[in-house]
């Protein structure tokens, strides 16, 4: 119901400043400690792919948190989720709280700030509660279906609303395109690093632009966490997102933050084929996401206009 809904949301919120504080608490006794020899983090499937004690002991923190209050839901959580179970046992119908305790750990390892706590409520598969916290930025990002996204509980999302059309026909313009690189290192030549990095040249390059169909995007960024690039799209910083790669714990409170705010997700390759996709009902258990920052009232379908 409505009212139980609610009370969800203000848990989630709750929980979500609590481990983020605590995710915070883990930095701050590092600072200084670089190079101290001192093992920071182990290593999972590759070299890139790594875990650390902040990451175990905050999902510990927060799956102990939701047992308590909702013994009967079921609890998906980066860290807890064993290799090889079958995707398909992921998400299902049962109301289900997804979360990643500590998004960006190779920026949390280095003392980049970007990093952050994500918690979603998963009901009938449909991501519809999310909570995503940065501690070091002090920006928290909250969204529950039917109530507006939310920054730091006051300004409504997104905050930014020109200039570009929702579904450009090719890489906008004076955007911002945001692709993450993923923990995939393997260098062969058809690869995902290969198709990455050719995606950003594609996107940066100028032809295709100033024919008056396209345009050079502003900036290609890279922030090393896929949770907040979903928080920046809803935000209305970044324009595009882009990735191939993800997990539903590093989707699933940013799809709700995104929709609620009005954007778009689907699960494309930019540019080519983002235009055709389809837009409804993202199916979390997909790999790739494409993520377009909502549209504002001063958008037009043939340019920019600028405030
Ligand atoms: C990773 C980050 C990274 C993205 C990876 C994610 P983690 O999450 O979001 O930016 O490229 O696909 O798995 O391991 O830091 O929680």
């Amino acid at each position: 119901s409505e009212r139980e809904l609610g009370e969800i949301y203000d848990f989630a919120v709750q929980l979500g400043k609590d481990a983020g504080n605590l995710l915070m608490n883990f930095a701050k006794a590092r600072w200084g400690d670089k190079g101290s020899g001192e093992q920071l983090f182990s290593e999972k499937d590759n070299a890139v792919d790594i875990v650390t004690k902040a990451d175990e002991d905050v999902e510990a923190f927060v799956k102990s948190s939701i047992q308590k209050k909702y013994s009967t839901h079921k609890f998906i959580g980066e860290e807890t989720y064993s290799k090889g179970a079958s995707r398909d046992y992921l998400i299902g119908d049962e109301p289900t709280w997804c979360v990643d305790p500590l998004d960006g750990t190779v920026n949390y390892t280095h003392l980049f700030p970007m990093f952050c706590v994500s918690i979603a409520f998963i009901v009938h598969g449909k991501a519809t509660v999310g909570v995503i916290y940065a501690p070091f930025l002090n920006q928290l990002f909250t969204a529950c279906k039917g109530r507006g996204a939310w920054l730091n509980e006051t300004q409504q999302l997104p905050l930014i609303r020109n200039p570009i059309p929702p579904m450009p026909a090719r890489a906008p313009g004076g955007c911002i395109f945001s692709c993450e690189w993923g923990k995939d290192r393997r260098d062969k030549p058809d690869g995902n690093m290969h198709r990455k990095v050719e995606s950003f040249i594609n996107m940066a390059a100028e032809a295709g632009g100033r024919d008056g169909k396209g345009g050079m995007v502003h900036g290609i960024r890279s922030l090393g966490s896929a949770t907040l690039d979903f928080a920046y799209v809803a935000m209305g910083a970044f324009d595009i997102w882009w990735e191939g790669g993800c997990w539903e714990w590093d989707v699933s409170a940013g799809i709700a933050i995104l929709q609620e705010a009005g954007g778009l997700i689907t699960t494309a390759n930019p540019p080519q084929d983002h235009q055709t996709a389809e837009i409804t009902n993202v199916r979390l258990g997909s790999r790739l996401y494409l993520a377009i920052r909502p549209a504002g009232p001063s958008d037009t379908e043939t340019g920019r206009q600028t405030q």
